[in-house]
């Protein structure tokens, strides 16, 4: 693993927005594996904006995104296809028949999932995939206690999830419980990884994703493993590692 801390958030999500516009430019066929959630709006806001000023273009790419909940169709406001309209596909040069995700509402959501990672493998896998971290080390909706070799399937929410989610719903009643995710082993798959995790509520988890044992207990841990993977973090989650002055020896200022 590649550890880059970074000051404060800003810098840190600058640094993963020109990992992503820097895969681009050298290879612009590129497969994206793109997320969603609060840490991805700042992100995308500067991937628009370095597309808007001529630095990266999105045509002739390919994206994939982790995950969906299930029942929800791409049109409701909560669905992550809205999000990414929203944050992303409706400003970049994206083609719509180019971004890919799973739908939510169908009537056989394990069959959509097989669908989906078959989709995946036709595209060549993917070249440069985006995580988020999650509070409880989930990465897309692998919940602790998720195969570490697992494929796209449904995955029941975990209580914490659900929690940290109902910020985006009406009511904490309406987040759904389940939803269609990559799994672990697909997204191992990918070339390139670069994970993104901010803030102090971070902290904990990013240090038992890079320090602690590979386990299924953290499921971001599995990352160990990958032999391309670049974790961006800010002073605030950096704050627990216990060889965070080695990592900044190694790069120093996040370069
Ligand atoms: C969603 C996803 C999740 C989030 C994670 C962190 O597509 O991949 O794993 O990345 O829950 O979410 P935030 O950024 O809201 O803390």
């Amino acid at each position: 693993m590649k550890i880059l801390i970074h000051p404060d958030a800003g810098a840190a999500t600058e640094c993963a927005a020109g990992l992503i516009a820097a895969r681009l430019a050298r290879d612009r066929r590129t497969v994206l594996g793109l997320a969603t959630g609060g840490t991805m709006e700042d992100l995308y806001r500067r991937l628009i904006r370095r597309h808007h000023a001529g630095e990266c273009s999105f045509a002739e790419a390919t994206s994939f995104n982790l995950d969906e909940y299930v029942g929800l169709s791409p049109t409701h406001p909560c669905s992550y296809w809205h999000y990414m309209r929203h944050h992303l596909f409706d400003h970049v040069d994206l083609p719509a028949g180019q971004a890919h995700l799973p739908r939510g509402n169908g009537p056989d959501p394990q069959a959509e999932a097989d669908r989906y990672e078959n989709a995946i493998a036709a595209a060549g896998d993917i070249g440069l995939q985006l995580l988020g971290l999650g509070p409880n080390g989930h990465i897309g909706f692998n919940e602790p206690g998720s195969s570490l070799s697992s494929l796209t399937r449904v995955k029941t929410l975990a209580r914490a999830t659900i929690e940290a989610n109902s910020r985006y719903f009406d009511r904490p009643e309406d987040v759904p419980r389940r939803a269609i995710t990559m799994g672990i082993g697909t997204i191992l798959r990918a070339q390139e990884v670069v994970l993104l995790a901010v803030g102090p509520r971070k902290a904990e988890v990013a240090a038992r994703m890079i320090e602690g044992p590979v386990t299924a207990f953290c499921p971001a841990s599995v990352l160990q493993f990958h032999r391309n993977c670049t974790v961006v973090l800010d002073a605030e989650a950096a704050s627990e590692l216990a060889l965070r002055s080695y990592y900044e020896d190694i790069h120093p200022s996040g370069s």
